[in-house]
């Protein structure tokens, strides 16, 4: 892939002198879902696949973007002069964002660059390929211009600001502290309302991580993830006639349980009983596995998706099976949708001896059912962003 990019910056820009490359992950989530933005916890890690980069600073004020994923797309060119969004920016309007964050934030950019992306993480899976592209423009920006103050969790909030305000979809903390902050054969067990965070290192034994991509591609600026949100928000107000709490992750199940009558309608109340239960399940999820406890976690994992499925309604019928049918297989110790939803993938925990079974049964059953051939690979967690 590098190889790949730097050959096609010298076609593009002339010649490849003082390039650098760069990578940042994607990431999967394992538990803790659609908690990030109600102050509850999560428990990411970060991917050997993500996004690639080739850079080099102009003299200019010109910005150039090529990805070898959207070649049809051609080089895409603005500058720092006119750095709002637009729909035909397309793709860049990510990275358009991050620039107009770093400004924002006061740290200098004073010229343009070229930049020359690639990426092995499946579109609109949901392994965050949109997150690995903000973390890494963070960090060729950092490099680039030499500010070094900027910290990796700065990047993670910068790239968060941007997709936010920048492209409006308001996606919580994880993806980008995932990508930013990555570390290999570790999980991150991250408090989002107090991002602080501890490494627990993931070691099955005899059992390997699986993804499982449903095919669905799902597209979380235009779906119902911000109403979610929403709704989350508003269910915690009607809680706060009640108890004092700043998010819904300070609230117990029992606390729930007494005051959920406060929440003036049954959608909002399920949506926000997803938040308050999943918290709580991260918390013990990652407990039972600091003890050696896979057989819990897996069991924690079933729950979270009956009540991403249920409750929280962020799962689709594809995932569905691909969950329901994984929990039939002797060997699975564990499956569930993961990431935003609506569609992407599913994640699994599944014992060495039965991933061919796993592979072979959940092949067959989702052409059948689904009429789709599912993709499978099976996860090294890797470190953050790096340059090389
Ligand atoms: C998306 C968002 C994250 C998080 C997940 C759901 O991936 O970007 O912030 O909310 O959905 O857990």
């Amino acid at each position: 892939m590098k190889q790949q990019l730097v050959d096609k910056f010298a076609e593009l820009f002339g010649d490849a002198e003082g390039v650098s490359t760069y990578f940042a992950p994607g990431r999967v989530n394992l538990i803790g879902e659609h908690t990030d933005y109600n102050g509850g916890h999560v428990f990411p890690c970060a991917l050997t696949i993500g996004t690639y980069a080739a850079a080099r600073k102009r003299n200019d004020r010109t910005i150039n973007f090529y990805s070898i994923n959207q070649s049809g797309k051609g080089l895409i060119t603005t500058s720092l002069d006119d750095l709002t969004p637009s729909d035909a920016a397309g793709w860049t309007n990510y990275p358009k964002g991050v620039v107009w964050a770093f400004i924002g934030r006061g740290l200098e950019i004073p010229t343009g660059f070229d930049m020359v992306i690639g990426g092995d993480i499946p579109a609109g899976s949901g392994l965050s390929s949109s997150a690995s592209l903000e973390v890494l423009t963070g960090f060729v920006l950092r490099d680039l211009y030499g500010l070094h103050d900027v910290t990796n969790i700065d990047l993670a909030l910068i790239g968060q600001y941007s997709e936010n305000n920048y492209n409006g979809m308001n996606c919580g903390i994880m993806d980008q502290f995932a990508s930013a902050m990555g570390k290999k054969d570790n999980a991150i067990l991250l408090d989002c309302a107090t991002l602080e965070y501890e490494y627990a290192p993931i070691a099955l034994k005899d059992a390997k991580i699986v993804v499982t991509n449903s095919k669905v591609k799902h597209s979380l600026v235009d779906s119902a993830y911000n109403e979610r949100r929403a709704f989350c928000e508003k269910a915690l107000e009607e809680l706060q006639t009640r108890v004092n709490v700043k998010t819904l992750g300070d609230l117990t199940e029992e606390e729930f349980e007494a005051n959920k009558d406060a929440i003036g309608d049954e959608v909002r109340m399920r949506r926000a009983r997803h938040a308050v239960y999943e918290n709580r399940r991260t918390i013990r999820a990652v407990e039972a596995l600091k003890k050696g406890d896979v057989a819990e976690f897996g069991k924690l994992m079933n729950q979270s998706h009956v009540s991403l499925r249920d409750d929280y309604e962020s799962s689709c019928p594809e995932c569905d099976v691909l969950a329901e049918e994984a929990w039939k297989i002797d060997g699975v110790i564990g499956s569930r949708i993961t990431g935003g939803g609506f569609g992407g993938c599913t994640v699994s925990i599944v014992r060495d001896d039965a991933i061919d079974v796993f592979k072979e049964r959940i092949t067959a059953a989702y052409k059948e059912k689904c009429s789709l051939t599912p993709e499978f690979y099976v996860v090294s967690i890797g470190d953050g962003p790096y340059k090389d």
